[in-house]
Formats: structure tokens, sequence, C-alpha cells
């Protein structure tokens, strides 16, 4: 008895000792990038709860997040220039993005201003994680490695690199690799994005199979076995043929992506590591400075001119110090 109680203390003293070396590697990485301190650490807590109480009323906002963020970071990097009017509404992101994600962002906003002050963790930083904890609700992986400080645009960026529906493998191998994704192992994973969400106004761009049921409810899930959980069965649909568009399908026979298909259709936890590895390097795309960037108040606007200078001054003393 009294050698079972201690080899159960024993176990437990391991698993404590391994789960605090991991709670300080994490530390670790964020507070690299935010010296002297990290000026918010409550705003891990404040997003995923935001996150998680939005996600048991609106399933659906996994899919708005996963869709913004992707577009966020592949107009000219991660800075939130999505949220900005003149980005929000142009071109594919119109009737496409989420209205609820814009809302959210800007209520997360609001706590964050009240616990950290207005100038300590950006917009940018913000959508990141709340990606992050939207993928998790949805019963995807918990993603420990998504790095803080980021600064926001200042205006609207440019969207006419995201990719189309019809772009052959090859072409988005290499828009990949200009944003840092070289590895196809990037390409396959995150185009498991589409394990959750809909397509509502492609059913001129759904594959010919696929328009039947697109025209019946005006909508088409992406994943068509599991449409809400973040899993590998968009892999597994895949291996059936039954990828919605051409930009899904044909990663399964293109040389250099169609081994990952399989591997990661035949193996959860091979498609949540590379996701991983891949949504990480994702998040690190293009980040602005206090020098060409700024921490806006308000998601949806760039800060006032007067504040811009305050921002300038605060960069020239190293972090923004108002926390
Ligand atoms: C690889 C190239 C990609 C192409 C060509 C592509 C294309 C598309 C298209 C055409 C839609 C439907 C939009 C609509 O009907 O309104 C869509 C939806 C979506 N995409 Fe992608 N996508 C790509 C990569 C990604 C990535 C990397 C992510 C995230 C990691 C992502 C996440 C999503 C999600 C979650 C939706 C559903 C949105 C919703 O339910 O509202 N996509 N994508
Ligand atoms: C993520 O963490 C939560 C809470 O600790 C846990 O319930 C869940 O199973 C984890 N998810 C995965 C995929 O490991
Ligand atoms: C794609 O690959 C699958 C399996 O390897 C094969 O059955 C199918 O015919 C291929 N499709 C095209 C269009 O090459």
């Amino acid at each position: 008895m009294a050698i079972r109680r201690s080899i159960a203390l024993a176990v437990i003293a391991l698993f404590a000792a391994s789960a605090a070396a991991m709670a300080a590697d994490e530390e670790e990485e964020v507070m690299s990038l935010y010296q002297p301190r990290d000026p918010c650490p409550q705003v891990e807590r404040i997003v995923k709860q935001a996150v998680d109480e939005e996600f048991k009323k609106n399933n659906q906002i996994t899919a708005g997040f996963l869709r913004v963020f992707f577009h966020d970071c592949f107009s000219r990097g991660c800075d939130a220039s999505i949220l900005l009017d003149g980005e929000w509404d142009a071109g594919v992101n119109r009737n496409s993005v989420h209205p609820r994600v814009r809302q959210l962002m800007n209520e997360i906003r609001v706590k964050v201003n009240k616990q950290c002050g207005d100038q300590a963790v950006s917009c940018a930083d913000i959508l990141a994680i709340a990606t992050r904890d939207a993928v998790a609700a949805a019963k995807g992986p918990n993603v420990t490695t998504i790095p803080r400080g980021r600064f926001d645009s200042l205006t609207p960026q440019d969207i006419s690199k995201l990719p189309s529906p019809l772009a052959k493998i090859n072409d988005l191998l290499t828009l990949f690799t200009q944003f840092g994704l070289n590895d196809p192992a990037d390409l396959v994973a995150l185009s498991g994005g589409h394990t959750v969400g809909k397509t509502t106004r492609a059913c001129g761009v759904a594959r010919p199979d696929f328009r039947d049921t697109c025209n019946q409810n005006g909508q088409q899930v992406l994943d068509v076995i599991t449409p809400n959980e973040f899993d590998n069965q968009y892999f597994v649909a895949l291996t059936r043929n039954k990828g919605v568009f051409s930009s899904d399908q044909d990663l399964l026979n293109h040389t250099r992506t169609s081994a990952l298909v399989r591997s990661f259709a035949n193996d959860k936890q091979a498609f949540f590591r590379q996701w991983a590895t891949s949504i990480t390097k994702l998040s690190r795309t293009n980040w602005l400075t206090p020098s060409n960037g700024q921490i806006r108040r308000d998601c949806t606007k760039p800060n006032s001119k007067r504040l811009l200078i305050s921002n300038v001054i605060d960069a020239d003393l190293g972090f923004p110090a108002s926390a």
C-alpha cells in the first residue's frame, strides 16, 4: 500500500515537473519578445474565456477566425489590417468573412484595455491567439507556441495575393513560400483549416460534382464528413475524392503533397503536430514594429494622429509604457 502510494506520488511529481518545464518554455518564448517584461499576461485568459463563451453559442466562430486570420496574414502580414474598412469589405472578404469576428475582437479589445491599458497588446496579437483558442474549442490541438509582439497596420492592405479555389498546387506552393511557408507540409496542414466552415458563394467554383448540394441549400460544408469539428476528416474526405475545391482535391495528386494528405488522413496526431508548426509559422508572417505599426485602441480604426505621436514616444522608451 505504502509502496503503491509512493509510486503514485512519484508519477504525479514527474508529471508536475514536466508541466512546469513546458510552462517555463512557453513563458520564455513570449518573454523574449517583450523585453523587459510581458506587458499583459492576462490577455491569454481574457481571450480564451471570450472565445469559449462565443463557441458555445456559435460554433461557426472557429471557421470565422481561421479565414479572417489567414486572409490577414496573406495580405501584407499578420497585422490586423483585415479589421480595417477597406480591407474587411474588399473583394473576396466582402460577405465571406464572419461579421461576428470583428465584433468579438472589439469586445475582447475593451476587456484587454481595461485590464492592461490600451497600449499593451495589439489587435494582431489578439487575433492570433483568439484563432488558436477557437481551434482548440472545436476539439482541435492546443497550440502553445503562438508568440506575441506584433504591431497593427495603420492602413488596409492589398488582398490581391489571396489564392483562388481554382489555383494549381504548384502556384499555391510558390505563393506559400513567398510568405515564409516553404515546406509543402505547411500548405497541406493549413489547407486542413477547411476541416471546418462553409462556402456560400462558391457554387460556381466548387467542383462540378458538388454543385447540386451547393445549389439546394446555398451552402456547402468544406469537410463533408465532420463539418464542425477540427479533426483530420477533411483529409479522409480527400482520399475519397470528396474535396470541395480543386485546390483541396488536387493536394492528393501532386507529388509534393499527396503523401502528406495520406499521412494526415491516417493519423490525426500527425496532422495536429504539423498544424501546430505551420500555424505558428503563419502567425510570424511579416510583423510590423513600433516604428511602422501601432497598437490600435479600437481594432476597426487606426488611432488618431495625436495618439500616433505618443506611440512614437513610447517606442523610444522601449516597450509601450502604459501597462
Ligand atoms: C490553400 C489555399 C486556399 C484557398 C484556395 C482557399 C479558398 C477558400 C474559399 C474559396 C472559401 C469559400 C469562401 C466563400 O464561399 O465565401 C474558403 C473558405 C474557408 N477557408 Fe480557405 N482557402 C485556402 C486556404 C485556407 C487556409 C490556409 C485557411 C486557414 C488556415 C482557410 C480557412 C478557411 C475557412 C475556415 C473557410 C470557411 C469560412 C466560413 O465558414 O465562413 N483556408 N477558402
Ligand atoms: C486541449 O486541452 C484541453 C484542456 O486541458 C483538453 O480538454 C483537450 O483534450 C486538449 N485537446 C487536445 C487535442 O489535446
Ligand atoms: C488523383 O489520384 C488518385 C489516387 O492516387 C487517382 O485515383 C485519381 O485518378 C487522380 N486524379 C487525377 C485527376 O489525376
